[in-house]
């Protein structure tokens, strides 16, 4: 049985994707939190690339992004271009980070929205991720079988799964920080985008307050258009990869977990999450 596992940049135990500057990851640890910063805080994989675009829709009235730009310009992911470029934009700023609460750059009044997904979705999405991008991780030939044993004992870009989560799941009550799911937003978009609104106020919330324009943001975007921009949200995938906005769904590890793998994660789950109220929000 072939043990393939992807390549990464180790910083001292906190492995990165070869694909981002090597600098930074330091540079990123550096950046200096603003009070009027929003932090987009995700694992990778559970739904950033979604709220991310929500999140430019509701600053410019639910109008789509024009077919040449790239969303990334606007909300930058703050490892992968380092604390300069995060500078340069203007403020208020809408930072991108696959950070764990520890090394996310903090400021009380700065705002904190945190997304989590099922581990078993995400790490059938992380794998069609890691295989994709080639140049990033070395693993196009990688198996399914290869990446959960990476991604069950932690040995990822971005760390373990359950300590990310479990550290801002930790912060989920505090003022400055809203926690969120990727099932929730399946199961209700509209709800979401009303609690994004009122947790951000302002210009935020101002815009869904207009019904039509509240339509437009969820139009847009939705998993049919936001499949038919990918070169908005993400760099090209070899024919062969499944595109970066692939399926969508909750439930499609069904198709790839082993009896054996599902009770494996669920075991893992369960003693990670022990003493939490984590469970109920999956279990499945
Ligand atoms: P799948 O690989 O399970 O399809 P991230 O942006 O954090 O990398 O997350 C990517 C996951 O979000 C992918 O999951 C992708 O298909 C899904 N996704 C992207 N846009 C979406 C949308 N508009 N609605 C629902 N899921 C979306």
């Amino acid at each position: 049985m072939s043990k393939k596992k992807p390549s990464y940049y180790n910083h001292n135990g906190f492995l990165m994707p070869m694909g981002f500057p090597i600098e930074g990851f330091t540079s990123a640890l550096n950046y200096q939190a603003q009070p009027s910063d929003i932090f987009l805080v995700t694992y990778p994989k559970c739904g950033t690339t979604w709220t991310q675009y929500i999140l430019w829709l509701m600053q410019h009235q639910g109008e789509p992004l024009s077919a040449s730009e790239k969303l990334e310009t606007y909300i930058p992911h703050l490892e992968e271009v380092g604390k300069e470029t995060i500078e340069n934009l203007p403020q208020p700023r809408v930072i991108k980070t696959h950070f764990p609460y520890e090394l996310t750059p903090y400021h009380p009044e700065a705002k904190y929205i945190y997304v989590a997904r099922n581990p078993f979705d995400c790490v059938v999405s992380f794998y069609h991720h890691t295989r994709g991008f080639i140049k990033h991780y070395n693993f196009a030939d990688g198996t399914f079988d290869d990446f959960f044993e990476c991604f069950i004992s932690g040995e990822v870009d971005f760390g373990d799964y359950f300590d990310h989560l479990l550290s801002w799941y930790e912060h989920k009550n505090d003022e400055n920080i809203l926690f969120l799911t990727y099932e929730a937003m399946k199961n209700n978009i509209k709800m979401i985008i009303i609690k994004i609104a009122n947790f951000l106020g302002g210009d935020y919330l101002n815009c869904i307050k207009n019904e039509h324009t509240l339509n437009k943001i969820i139009i847009n975007s939705s998993l049919e258009n936001m499949k038919k921009e990918q070169q908005r949200w993400s760099s090209n995938r070899p024919e062969n990869m499944p595109s970066f906005v692939r399926k969508g769904e909750v439930g499609d590890w069904k198709n790839y977990f082993s009896s054996e793998q599902q009770q494996r994660l669920i075991d893992k789950f369960m003693i990670r999450t022990a003493g939490t109220d984590l469970k109920p929000l999956w279990f499945f």
